[in-house]
């Protein structure tokens, strides 16, 4: 068996809709372009270094060759664990490409790892102190003394200004290969600060600004995502500021809010980026326009084609890349993609 592209996922999440709707997608898109793809879970995977040389077993087998392309899905909580960040870091060394990156997820592990590497970049945030995971709003410094005994001293805490203009109500933006597919406002419907879909929020389309677009692209390249969900803080003058970047964006509220079929879209782009593809779209670019430089981003950009739920695609157009590419302030350089890495073989 000979497998170009993985998706990668955790055994408790793979019937949750995202994992279910990606699965479908890549096995249908696979199929019809005669692509060898595998589903492997996080517990199959053994890792070895034999001989001084990195390998790998699934199932107790040795894989022979490696998948080109890894389309990882993780949740944030376990991708935390040293084991599972071993095994992206380790698939990376052997010359697969992640998609996200190790790096890029855990850039996105935490706020505040999130916010240094914004800092500096021109990006609007929120005045941001210490460091933690739980989200609750102390009214001023009363009330925060008042409930400082009920805070874990064992747990690691951030304490960030309060965006009073966007109390209930955040933006999710979804960006899919360094653009733009959708956004949807986010709205709590108990008067609570948090707008979490998961916590009663409901979402619809929003029309996001050029503005917030390029704020969100802005984020996604710096932290070097390749699949993200950033959600941006409104404020009254029509302006955003950042509250923070998702590696392992969940879309069920956001493909029926935006009628879009981000399945779809992440599998198309999966496998845009497989090396037979992106040389044939390297060409096509040099040929179209000879640019000075191109990342690997920007020209995956008119690989991707989006797919909407009423089944209408557009494709983006090399004049599409070159406006992103330009929009961009100073683009991370991506490393140079592995050509040589052969395809999966599981040994018999
Ligand atoms: N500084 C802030 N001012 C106003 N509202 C905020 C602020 N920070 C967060 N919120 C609201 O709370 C919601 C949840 O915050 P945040 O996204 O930081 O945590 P989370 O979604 O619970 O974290 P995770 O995605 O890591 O599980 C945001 O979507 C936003 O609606
Ligand atoms: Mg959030």
């Amino acid at each position: 068996m000979c497998s170009q592209l993985w998706l990668l996922t955790d055994r408790n999440i793979l019937e949750d809709y995202p994992q279910m709707h990606i699965l479908e997608a890549m096995k249908q898109r696979c199929k019809e372009q005669e692509l060898d793809f595998t589903l492997v879970l996080m517990d199959q995977i053994a890792l070895t270094v034999i001989d001084g040389k990195l390998g790998l077993q699934i199932n107790q087998k040795i894989v022979t060759a490696y998948p080109q392309v890894i389309l990882v899905r993780v949740p944030t909580p376990t991708v935390q664990s040293d084991s599972d960040i071993t095994v992206l870091r380790h698939l990376e060394k052997l010359g697969c490409r992640l998609v996200n990156r190790p790096q890029a997820i855990l850039n996105c592990i935490n706020k505040f790892w999130t916010f240094q590497e914004l800092a500096g970049h021109g990006i609007p945030l929120p005045d941001t102190f210490s460091y933690g995971k739980a989200v609750f709003l102390a009214r001023d410094k009363h009330h925060l003394l008042d409930i400082s005994h009920l805070v874990r001293h064992d747990a690691p805490y951030l304490f960030q200004k309060y965006v009073k203009e966007s109390h209930g109500k955040d933006i999710r933006v979804v960006i899919v290969g360094g653009r733009v597919v959708g956004s949807m406002l986010r709205c709590s419907t108990d008067g609570r600060m948090q707008s979490n879909c998961s916590l009663g929020g409901v979402g619809s389309t929003f029309p996001l600004s050029e503005q917030g677009k390029l704020l969100a692209m802005q984020v996604s390249n710096i932290l070097g995502m390749d699949i993200c969900g950033i959600d941006l803080l409104l404020k009254d003058n029509g302006s955003f500021v950042v509250c923070e970047a998702n590696a392992n964006v969940g879309f069920t509220e956001f493909d029926q809010a935006c009628k879009l079929d981000l399945a779809g879209i992440i599998a198309d782009y999966a496998i845009s980026l497989l090396p037979s593809r992106l040389s044939k779209e390297m060409s096509a670019l040099s040929a179209a326009s000879s640019p000075p430089e191109i990342n690997e981003t920007s020209a995956l950009v008119s690989a991707c084609t989006l797919t909407t739920t009423d089944g209408s695609r557009c494709n983006n157009s090399v004049s599409d890349v070159k406006e992103i590419r330009d929009s961009i302030n100073a683009p991370k350089p991506c490393p140079p993609i592995q050509t040589d890495s052969l395809c999966n073989d599981v040994a018999e």
